[in-house]
């Protein structure tokens, strides 16, 4: 599907670890993501590419981590987030399939922060402590 391919492109592009439709002016409830030697995040560990359509995230864990999150819709900045460490989510993939499965850690983060975007909520909307948000240089120790 042609938005797909446009939301890979641009998410690659852009060193993106995670993309939704609607930041490319696609209103549909589509995200991809992958991770793979990314600049922006260079300490995350790999995460195969992965699109999800219509998901849901049907499952949050109590417990939760605090992480440094960047936008591509907020160019430069960044913010120490808190978030589910473990979601089970359910989507369909491009091929169509229902799947459902249950990820942690950085892959729980980008599904959680990719959704809010499907609903029109922007990582700086989940900041708890607006000490820890701000630009990257200003950041020393954001990684
Ligand atoms: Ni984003």
């Amino acid at each position: 599907m042609e938005n797909i391919t446009d939301m890979i492109d641009t998410m690659r592009y852009y060193h993106g670890v995670g993309l939704a439709a609607p930041q490319i002016g696609i209103p549909k409830r589509i995200l991809v993501l992958e991770v793979n030697n990314n600049v922006r995040y260079p300490l995350a560990g790999a995460i195969e590419l992965d699109v999800l359509i219509n998901p849901e995230i049907t499952e949050f864990s109590k417990e939760t981590d605090a992480g440094w999150e960047g936008c591509l819709s907020v160019p430069g900045l960044r913010g120490k987030i808190n978030r589910a460490s473990q979601i089970t989510f359910e989507a369909y993939n491009d091929k169509g399939e229902f799947y459902s499965s249950s990820v942690e850690g950085f892959h729980a983060r980008i599904i959680q922060h990719e959704l809010d975007h499907l609903n029109g909520i922007l990582f700086p909307q989940r900041l708890d402590d607006f000490q820890l948000f701000g630009f990257e240089d200003s950041l020393p120790d954001y990684q």
